[in-house]
């Protein structure tokens, strides 16, 4: 008979998400017993956590400010805009990196001045853009000639200045996509059109941004150098004429890997499950900083003002500071063995294509993890999968699962494809509260129409 590898219960790593296991065998957070929680407000929810969430603040904010001469914190709405964490993540200092004019919108209604607010994207819309210029924005960062243009013509419109970074697109890192190339002449082009409108058009920076969940350090050193000895010899870099240098985000965070495809179909033919992060493989917060620190200082040291460093992280700050339970609706004995879940990733756990997680079983934190399971969604689609293959003690129907780093580029990415969204929760000491509702089948419909009279359709459980 062929013998099944045993793989303890994982402990070792729950700290990095505020976590534990309580005397009943179920994860706990900060204190909160998970299970009790999806009976409690059912699934699939999300849970985050303030105390991690604060810790993750306070720790992006020291490094970096610790490393650089002056720096700023933006936090990337995009990763998760859930205006209740926002909130939270304001009141710690940290401003918004808007991409969108929902984004730009929100900022402002949740009482950020302009100086608190950087507005990027490959495209601006002109309504957006007379409100970011009204506002006076600290940066408007420019990703072509197009949206150049775009901001001096609102400009004029309206009568005011913007403050403009130029988004510098580096050839390591995402390249090709976003910004101006520096080899073949269109930053430069980029800078003259800038001087040429400079009445409205006020350069106060650059900006980069490389990628997320960055795996490789020396992306930030390189890419960095290259922005910055191509604006020393456009003179750009002289003294006091930069002010801020917005180098973006893409800070990896420990628990998380991305998985190339050719490793997903390795596995997938298998029937292997994806591995982990090696500990210490990624860089962390620290080497970043002191890569960037290096580097800054060969361009900047001697100057009386040196610009202020601007950093722009999502994934670092609310990553691991929220979990995604999900529940086991339902099993079929096949080999491996699938486990039906209330939420995949055609809805709600879309970074599982491409990236690992942990999944643990929440109820069943003792015991050891005996099997592969193929965990899918219940959309009636074949490409729902949470997994192909995830290590777990033996599963029964009703479980539930902890679907760990859920704070980034999940709420953001979820969609109501066949069922309504799910809430954020928020856990505090004392209490757990709601920040986001349950969608309703009401709320997934709210925007149709039938007939030009407000559709309302009947709620079927
Ligand atoms: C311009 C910009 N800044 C910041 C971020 C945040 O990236 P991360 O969540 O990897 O830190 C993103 C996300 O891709 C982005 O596009």
């Amino acid at each position: 008979m062929m013998r099944r590898r045993q793989q303890p219960p994982l402990t070792a790593d729950l700290g990095l998400w505020g976590c534990a296991v309580n005397d009943a065998g179920h994860l706990e957070l900060d204190g909160y017993d998970l299970v009790e929680v999806a009976r409690d407000h059912g699934t699939p929810t999300h849970v985050a956590s303030k105390r991690r969430l604060l810790d993750n603040c306070e720790r992006v904010s020291s490094v970096f400010g610790a490393a650089l001469h002056d720096c700023e914190v933006f936090y990337s709405y995009k990763t998760n805009c859930v205006p209740g964490l926002l909130r939270l993540i304001h009141d710690q200092g940290i401003g918004a990196e808007v991409i969108s004019p929902y984004e730009l919108w929100l900022a402002i209604e949740l009482g950020l001045p302009g100086r608190r607010i950087i507005y990027n994207g490959p495209h601006k819309s002109k309504e957006s853009l007379g409100l970011a210029i009204g506002n006076d924005l600290k940066l408007i960062n420019a990703d072509s000639m197009s949206d150049l243009m775009a901001i001096a013509e609102v400009c004029r419109t309206i009568g005011r200045s913007a403050n403009i970074g130029l988004r510098l697109c580096p050839r390591r890192g995402w390249n090709a996509q976003f910004g101006f190339q520096m080899h073949n002449g269109e930053a430069a082009a980029g800078l003259r059109f800038i001087a040429e409108n400079e009445a409205v058009l006020k350069l106060k920076g650059i900006h980069l941004h490389l990628g997320s969940q960055i795996g490789d350090r020396s992306v930030f050193g390189h890419a960095l150098d290259e922005a910055l000895a191509f604006m020393s010899e456009t003179g750009a870099m002289a003294d006091g004429r930069i002010e801020y240098l917005d180098l973006g985000g893409g800070y990896p965070v420990p628990t998380v890997r991305d998985v190339g495809g050719l490793e997903r179909r390795i596995c997938r033919l298998l029937g292997r499950p994806w591995a982990p992060p090696r500990p210490g493989s990624l860089p962390n917060l620290s080497d970043v900083a002191a890569i960037m620190a290096a580097t800054l200082r060969r361009y900047t040291d001697g100057m009386a003002r040196p610009p202020t460093v601007i950093v722009e992280p999502g994934r670092a700050i609310t990553s691991g500071a929220q979990i995604l339970l999900l529940a086991v609706r339902a099993l079929k004995p096949r080999a491996p063995p699938i486990a039906i879940l209330d939420g995949g990733k055609m809805n709600i756990t879309v970074p599982t294509s491409f990236e690992f997680h942990h999944v643990l079983a929440a109820n069943r934190m003792r015991e050891p993890s005996l099997r592969n399971y193929r965990l899918v969604g219940r959309t009636c689609t074949p490409s729902d999968l949470v997994y192909d293959a995830v290590r777990l003690p033996e599963l029964s129907e009703g479980d539930v699962l902890a679907v760990m780093d859920a704070g980034a580029y999940f709420t953001s990415f979820s969609s109501d494809f066949a069922y309504p969204r799910p809430p954020v929760l928020l856990a505090d000491a004392g209490s757990v509260t709601v920040l986001r509702d349950r969608e309703s089948f009401v709320g997934i419909a709210a925007r149709d129409r039938v007939d030009s009279s407000p559709a309302r359709p009947a709620v079927v459980a």
